[in-house]
């Protein structure tokens, strides 16, 4: 096959991959180049169709994985290496980013490598940068061990279609001559003014309003929101994995534990736990979950509030006994503020409790999915309290990146 007519295939024939052809192409793909020659990497092979249907949520639900007749998933894996060392009366010193990194390359040259391969045999591939933002659920169901980490997914197959070519940048735009040469906006113009006019990214404008094509990465694809979130995800898995500290992570850590300040934006999100309606208050710091208050909507005991009331503030209230308050305030369409006082007396003062701890968790940034296992993983006993929890659980999902994906938004 010639590279200039390569293209990912995500849709695949019935036609199944033989064990002969898969392990030829495994087994020449490790003729790549690896650190030390140690081949730092491992490769899970899913074909059990139950398999697929478990891994294709941390997928995003991307339909190549249950469809293609393979799935590859390329670890960065320092385990057997630092197996072999401790069988044999060697050190090793193998947990840690530069490692991490050393095997996360070599994953990822095999990978291509079997790329390579795989289509010059007539296979169609596509590379799945998903595995990288939702690594522990991969971890959890391939069962990987420390010093294991999944870098690539590939899902393998017959190709069922011959899409077209996609652009490139040309060859000025990557490439400098001896030293870096700087992007002024003459040169961005012209490097990027082809895939600016082309129409699958004009129509990608209309659909989405946007006014530049740049937008739809930063607003839709790729956005700060669902980046910071998944490298906080991932920085958990690198330690989980072994190959971070939590001490190397005191430094970033320490600036994110603050003081609440006296106002936090928050949204208002309802919903319904078996028959009785619910509240949930989220205060928001940089758009992520702070804080939360939940109890029954009810005129007499608890919050009643108007319909349209999606969003508002939460304001801290020192007494001067040293008390505490929470007052929840919002605007009307007119722009006159309402507020209700003394969010913690409205609700019940169990769910208080849970929530002061919760929020606790939340302000020192545990990660999101995190905090909703351990809100599930909490042993109740009576109902209303854990439709609390459940209710928490739900208002906080919605927080999680990718609560409105769409395929294309993954890639
Ligand atoms: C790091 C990386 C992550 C990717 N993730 C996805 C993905 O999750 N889903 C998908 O359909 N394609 C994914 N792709 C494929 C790209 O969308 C594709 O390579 C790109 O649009 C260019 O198209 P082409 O390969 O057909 O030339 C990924 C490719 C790379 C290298």
């Amino acid at each position: 096959m010639n590279i200039k007519n390569r293209r990912t295939i995500r849709q695949y024939t019935q036609q199944p991959i033989t064990d002969e052809l898969l392990n030829r192409l495994l087994d020449d793909a490790a003729r790549t180049q690896t650190m030390g020659n140690l081949q730092l990497y491992s490769v899970v092979v899913t074909r059990d169709p139950e398999m697929k249907e478990r891994l294709a949520p941390a997928h995003f639900g991307q339909p190549m994985v249950t469809s293609a007749p393979v799935v590859l998933t390329i670890c960065a894996d320092f385990r057997r290496t630092t197996d072999w060392c401790l069988m044999r009366e060697a050190s090793p010193g193998y947990d840690n980013m530069l490692s991490f990194m050393n095997a996360a390359t070599d994953a990822l040259l095999y990978t291509q490598t079997f790329c390579n391969l795989a289509e010059e045999a007539g296979l169609g591939v596509c590379y799945l940068g998903t595995t990288i933002y939702m690594p522990q659920e991969i971890i959890d169901i391939l069962q990987l061990p420390q010093l294991v980490v999944p870098v690539a997914t590939l899902t393998v197959g017959w190709p069922a279609e011959e899409p077209p070519l996609t652009d490139r940048l040309p060859l000025e735009a990557f490439v400098h001559q001896e030293v870096y040469q700087p992007y002024d906006e003459e040169r961005i113009d012209a490097l990027y003014a082809d895939k600016e006019q082309r129409p699958e990214n004009l129509k990608f404008l209309e659909i989405n309003e946007k006014k530049t094509l740049a937008q739809i990465f930063t607003d839709i694809r790729y956005t700060r929101k669902d980046n910071e979130a998944m490298s906080q995800g991932l920085l958990n898995v690198l330690c989980q994995q072994g190959f971070l500290k939590t001490s190397d992570l005191t430094y970033p850590i320490m600036p994110m534990i603050e003081t609440r300040p006296e106002v936090l934006e928050c949204d208002v999100v309802r919903f319904q736990n078996n028959k009785e309606k619910w509240v949930a208050f989220v205060g928001l710091m940089d758009n992520q979950p702070y804080e939360i208050f939940t109890g029954l909507m009810d005129d007499e005991e608890g919050i009643a509030l108007p319909k349209s009331v999606t969003r508002g503030r939460i304001i801290k209230h020192v007494e001067r006994d040293g008390q505490k308050r929470y007052d929840f305030q919002f605007e009307n369409k007119r722009g006159y503020k309402t507020t209700v006082e003394g969010l913690s007396e409205k609700f019940n003062p169990e769910y208080w409790n849970y929530a002061k701890l919760i929020s606790g968790v939340l302000r020192y940034r545990m990660p999101l999915d995190h905090v909703i296992r351990l809100v599930g993983s909490l042993q109740l006993d009576s109902d209303s309290i854990n439709s609390w929890k459940s209710g928490v659980a739900r208002a906080l999902k919605k927080y999680l990146p990718g609560s409105t994906t769409e395929d294309e938004k993954f890639e």
